[in-house]
């Protein structure tokens, strides 16, 4: 690809924006509110914004290799810490994908240097989840169940994080929703888990004693 026609597209977008209207930029420079945090793939297919139909400024967006929410990386914690916090939002969504890399590298226990650790978690995913996955005999099938399966993880994850709980306790907020892109048909699907109830079972495993703030 030309990295020239980048640059022109930017410019042509930028001009789009100004006929419709010409404070747009100034606009967007005051600040941001999105609603929403959205967690997905770092896949070149799974886009966060066009996927969705949003433009700047209505989504805060992280993307990583297979959608993880993992509780040692200092990159995805400051994302949701900074989301719940400063911005308020009401939903966080975990969104994989069918046909995701890193779930196919799992299945497939490819040795992948650097990516290994990465991938790890994602092979705990699979045996906390074993029976389910390997009742399935249709290869495609499997690696879909993984990927909802993942996202339902993920979501889980989510629920573990001081943040979130404080959060749910004091605002009710975020709502955390697990979906899917599906990359063959271009459709965003709704997996609809009950993310309040699965963690209702978990909570004398995962729920913190909140610190007592002193008055
Ligand atoms: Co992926």
């Amino acid at each position: 690809m030309d990295l020239k026609r980048i640059f022109e597209n930017n410019e042509k977008w930028v001009q789009q924006k100004l006929d419709l209207d010409k404070n747009y930029f100034k606009r967007l420079s005051e600040g941001q509110s999105p609603e929403f945090l959205y967690i997905g793939c770092s896949d070149s297919r799974a886009t966060a914004e066009e996927l969705m139909g949003l433009t700047p400024g209505e989504v805060f967006v992280h993307r990583n290799i297979a959608n993880q929410v993992i509780s040692i990386d200092n990159n995805v914690n400051a994302v949701i810490q900074f989301a719940i916090d400063i911005l308020k939002v009401k939903h966080i969504v975990v969104c994989g994908h069918y046909e995701c890399g890193g779930i196919k590298a799992v299945l497939q226990r490819n040795d992948l240097g650097e990516l290994n650790s990465w991938l790890s978690s994602l092979r705990d995913v699979y045996r906390f989840h074993q029976k389910e996955l390997e009742a399935i005999t249709q290869q495609e099938r499997k690696y879909d169940r993984l990927v909802e399966i993942n996202v339902l993880e993920q979501c889980l994850n989510l629920t573990k994080i001081d943040h979130v709980q404080h959060s749910w306790s004091t605002t009710g907020l975020p709502r955390i929703h697990g979906w899917v892109f599906n990359v063959r048909t271009g459709k965003l699907e709704d997996l609809n888990f009950d993310i309040e109830r699965e963690f209702s079972l978990l909570r004398n495993i995962y729920e913190l004693n909140q610190k007592k703030t002193s008055d």
